[in-house]
């Protein structure tokens, strides 16, 4: 009886759960092969011909060098000294591995981008590479070269730092070795946009500061994230992200308006000199008992304008009270 009854009942269930079960492997065949085979998407390289004059070279080796860490990555870095200067004659040669060692589980080596490295790509692979996370040969970059900031970089200022970059030594060294997990492929494709230049407001230090603070990483990095990297607003620039460096943990400082917990007690001038202080001088890491990841040596060359914009943006921002302990507890 009861089964008599229930039969088509049940069948109709099953099917209802046969169709959902089709459905779902479709939807995750379908994501899978939106982010492993369409994905990244084709952003040709433009026509581009970037005049090198001396102004877009000074610019463009302040740039890669004082702000935005273009040069920090792409450099042999020396662990050994506070905030791991690049080697003297290493600039732009790349090498510098990101593994497990600083928490990525694939292997990523910054590859070498003196005129050796990408002397014959043209201006317009070379904008996309920076801009849009491609490489030449269509694959997308893993984001810790970052390009998913990179693609709010002025045109004007990624000009220059294209002029700067065909102005380095040409130095050898080519790395193999390069390795992503699925998951990282993953990211690396679905993080690949147009350029989407930032809108600066030139004449507002707060709209210059807060330019800054985006592409050089500042607000990534003293902003807490939750596990996947993505950082609470609403404690920007309160610190507390945790971070490898020479295989200890240390935790970014809260450079947040806050008086007590924050900066928020430290006139401009106290900021300025704060970054001064490592100018032309070399720690060793064994004197301050820590590394770190905050580029001490080359922020020193940031411009007091630069700087002073910097602090205008930090200062207008909500303070948020959060005690750090730099390594952690
Ligand atoms: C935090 C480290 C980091 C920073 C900062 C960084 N890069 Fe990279 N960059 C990398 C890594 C790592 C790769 C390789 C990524 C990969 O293979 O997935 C890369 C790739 C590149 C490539 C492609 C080279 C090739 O042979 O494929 C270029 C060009 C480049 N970066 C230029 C720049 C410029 C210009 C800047 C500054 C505006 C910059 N990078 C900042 C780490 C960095
Ligand atoms: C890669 C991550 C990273 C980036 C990018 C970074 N910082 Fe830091 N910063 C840290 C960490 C970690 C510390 C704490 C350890 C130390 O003193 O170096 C720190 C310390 C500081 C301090 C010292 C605060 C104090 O109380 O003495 C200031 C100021 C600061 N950062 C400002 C900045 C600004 C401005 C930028 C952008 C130009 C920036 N940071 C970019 C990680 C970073």
């Amino acid at each position: 009886m009861f089964l008599r009854y229930d039969r088509p009942m049940i069948k109709a269930v099953l099917k209802t759960v046969g169709a959902l079960l089709v459905l779902g492997v479709l939807a995750v065949g379908g994501v899978y092969l939106y982010y492993f085979v369409i994905l990244p998407p084709n952003i040709p390289a433009t026509d581009l011909d970037v005049e090198i004059t001396p102004a877009r070279v000074t610019r463009g080796e302040y740039l890669a060098n004082a702000v935005f860490g273009c040069m920090y990555c792409h450099s042999e870095r020396d662990w050994e000294l506070f905030g791991a200067p690049p080697k003297p004659g290493t600039l732009g040669k790349g090498g510098e591995v990101f593994d497990q060692r600083v928490g990525i589980s694939g292997v990523l080596i910054s590859p070498n981008i003196t005129p050796t490295g990408i002397g014959d790509w043209t201006d317009g692979e070379v904008y996309r590479a920076v801009v849009n996370g491609l490489h030449p040969d269509g694959y997308a970059y893993f984001p810790i070269m970052p390009f998913d900031v990179y693609l709010h970089l002025e045109t004007e200022d990624v000009y220059s730092i294209i002029a700067y970059l065909r102005t380095l030594d040409p130095l050898p060294g080519e790395y193999r070795g390069r390795r992503l997990t699925p998951l990282m492929e993953f990211i690396a494709n679905s993080r690949v946009l147009p350029a989407d230049p930032w809108d600066v407001d030139h004449s507002d230090p707060v709209s210059r500061g807060e330019y800054i603070t985006i592409i050089a990483g500042c607000r990534f990095c003293h902003t807490p994230a939750n596990e996947r990297m993505q950082p609470y607003e609403n404690m920007r620039f309160g610190g507390g992200l945790g971070m490898i460096a020479n295989g200890r943990k240390v935790y970014s400082a809260n450079i947040s308006a806050d008086p007590e917990t924050g900066i928020g007690s430290w006139s401009v001038d106290d900021f300025v000199a704060r970054f001064r202080a490592y100018e032309n001088v070399v720690i060793p890491v064994s004197e301050i008992g820590y590394q770190t990841q905050h580029a001490w040596t080359e922020y020193a060359k940031l411009t007091d304008t630069d700087l002073a914009d910097i602090y205008a943006y930090i200062m207008a921002q909500p303070p948020v009270r959060n005690e750090v302990n730099l390594l952690g507890n």
